[in-house]
């Protein structure tokens, strides 16, 4: 099934709830929100007040993408704070597999994050412990960049070796997603499609959604 997550990090931080009821009426179905440390990657963003604050004002499952580091100190916290889905990085995280059993411990779906320059082979040992994972189809740190094209060959592989395993494992795919590119990268296999600057970077949310889930049905 085809979800739209739009991410907040594009959103007007002014009036998020209104920019996510609109997502919403749209047809989002996940909220993604980026939170970065300024040292996994080179921005910060925003941190566990704010998921909590979320998590009260929309009934849609909030999905933090975390791009911090020591990411199993903190990620249990955030399905705590109300997060339906936390991904943690496999890029420098050792204990990726404690970290997910405590993700799911909360009765959250945990996630691994795979970069851009990140071999599928690092998923080799945590993917029977993931119940999705997240390819980065840019490098990770700021919204409206370009979208790798490499990224849905990846993807489509990443598809045949969940399958071949015989695994429930969802694909999400995040960055430079929009109309254009949705179609090509959902028959590759993904299935969530985080957008940022394709939902609020065109005045109104609820339009661009609609666009993108017609454009994700379109046959490529
Ligand atoms: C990038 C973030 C993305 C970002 C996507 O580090 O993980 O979620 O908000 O933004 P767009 O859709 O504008 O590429
Ligand atoms: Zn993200």
């Amino acid at each position: 099934m085809i979800e739209i997550a739009p991410s907040i990090l594009s959103a007007d931080f002014t009036r998020l709830g209104e920019q996510i009821e609109a997502a919403e009426r749209g047809g989002a179905t996940i909220v993604h929100v980026d939170v970065m440390d300024g040292h996994f990657v080179p921005n910060i963003t925003v941190g566990l007040p704010v998921v909590r604050s979320l998590a009260r004002a929309t009934r849609l499952p909030l999905d933090t993408h975390l791009m911090i580091s020591d990411p199993g100190l903190y990620a249990e916290q955030f399905a705590e704070a109300g997060a339906r889905m936390v991904s943690v990085h496999v890029e420098g995280h050792p204990h990726i597999h404690r970290t997910l059993a405590s993700i799911r411990k909360q009765g959250a779906k945990a996630g691994v994050v795979i970069n851009p320059g990140t071999s599928l082979g690092a998923l080799d040992e945590v993917l029977q412990f993931a119940d999705y994972v997240l390819v980065m189809s840019v490098n990770p740190g700021f919204g409206g960049q370009e979208f790798i094209p490499t990224s849905v060959e990846k993807i489509r592989r990443l598809r045949r070796m969940i399958d071949e395993r015989g695994l429930d494992v969802r694909i999400e795919v995040d960055g430079g997603i929009g109309r254009e590119n949705i179609a090509t990268v959902a028959a590759a296999g993904a299935e969530i499609f985080v957008a940022g600057t394709a939902v609020f970077g065109q005045g109104d949310p609820a339009a661009s959604v609609r666009g993108l889930l017609s454009a994700a049905a379109q046959l490529v």
